[in-house]
């Protein structure tokens, strides 16, 4: 049976472990099999970017369109020449300032970087993570590795190996567990192939953060119009029960009162506003709430009938999160 067959099949005797089994999950990559791994804002399902047998075997692992392009991870600026067929001056004095980190940068794809890998695109998404057990798997496999989000298709992004197994459990061999990863939401992605850098997706090194290196950027409008970031015209985040916006603390314990059981999350003023129904505090600052809003989903979503989010819309520093959040509710909010 070769790896694409095997994944069909979804027969893996699925393993957790730690540094352990970094061997053992590089030697599955330089052989063309799935592995899923901790980077510093989510879990990664990766396979060698160049090999498009295994790339495929993502598709199929996550039921994701195949239109969609995949993050090429590595190690270092230096390894992001396999990737890229031209490295813009910009590039690296983003990687200087931000690298390894919550980076990705769209650059024109080198010829040899597969177009199943790019989702037909002619440019590549290349990035560098801040997580030793992300970067320890790229030099022990000596590949460049695709990975988006280890969840399935349209799922909340997964930032604990639990998470992991949940969805991908069968359908790939090993999970490298890095406990709960630290930034929580994805990273930003710029494209430096336009001709005034973009911003494609929002993330925790902001479009303020990143025209401090390069002069002039165009932020992410919420809005895509033209999906330049073709990701971001899917469904996402969706956790398995109604998710609905609240602006005040009022509308949280109404939208509350209409179903059987309901969680509010948000900040912690925000929530210590709410009284008489359940509430999870997400934290006193952007960076604690986007650690920790993802996992807080995926928990409350197997005990609550509905879920709800504060919106944070009129709070800029919280403009990433946001994002995410008005994915989950599709849009849909209460004064
Ligand atoms: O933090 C992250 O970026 C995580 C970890 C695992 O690195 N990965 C991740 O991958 O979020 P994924 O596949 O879930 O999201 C990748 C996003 C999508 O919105 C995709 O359209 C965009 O990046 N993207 C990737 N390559 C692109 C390209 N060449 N041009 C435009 N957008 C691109
Ligand atoms: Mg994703």
């Amino acid at each position: 049976m070769n790896s694409v067959e095997k994944a069909i099949d979804k027969n893996y005797d699925t393993v957790i472990g730690g540094v352990e089994l970094l061997d053992k999950a590089a030697e599955y990559i330089r052989r063309g099999e799935l592995v899923a791994f901790p980077t510093e804002t989510v879990y990664g399902l990766g396979a060698d970017a160049f090999n498009e047998e295994a790339v495929k075997c993502i598709f199929i692992a996550k039921g994701r369109p195949q239109d969609n392009p995949f993050i090429v991870h590595v190690a270092s600026p230096e390894g992001a020449a396999v990737a890229a067929s031209y490295i813009p001056d910009e590039a690296y004095r983003l990687w200087e300032k931000f690298s390894p980190g919550p980076l990705t940068v769209v650059l024109p794809k080198s010829e040899r970087m597969p177009l199943i890998t790019t989702g037909g695109l002619r440019t590549v998404g290349i990035r560098i993570p801040n997580n030793e057990i992300a970067l320890e798997l790229i030099r022990r496999s000596g590949c460049a590795i695709a990975a988006p989000s280890a969840n399935t298709s349209g799922r909340i992004s997964p930032t604990r190996a639990s998470d992991v197994y949940e969805d991908m459990r069968g359908r790939i061999p090993l999970i490298l567990d890095g406990g709960q990863t630290d930034v929580g939401i994805e990273s930003t992605v710029i494209d430096l192939t336009r001709e005034v850098p973009t911003v494609l997706r929002p993330g925790a090194i902001t479009a303020e953060m990143l025209a401090e290196v390069l002069g002039e950027v165009v932020n992410h409008k919420g809005k895509v119009v033209v999906a330049a970031a073709p990701g971001m015209k899917y469904k996402h985040y969706a956790p398995v029960v109604p998710c609905i916006g609240a602006r005040t603390p009022e509308a949280a314990v109404r939208i509350a009162s209409r179903y059987p059981s309901a969680v509010v999350m948000g900040e912690s003023a925000f929530v210590k506003a709410v009284g008489g129904v359940s509430a999870i505090d997400l934290g006193s600052s952007p960076a604690e709430c986007m650690r920790n809003v993802f996992s807080a989903m995926r928990d409350a979503e197997k005990i609550y009938s509905c879920i709800v989010l504060e919106d944070f819309s009129d709070k800029p520093e919280y403009y990433a999160l946001n994002n995410r959040l008005s994915k989950s509710t599709g849009g849909k909010t209460e004064e």
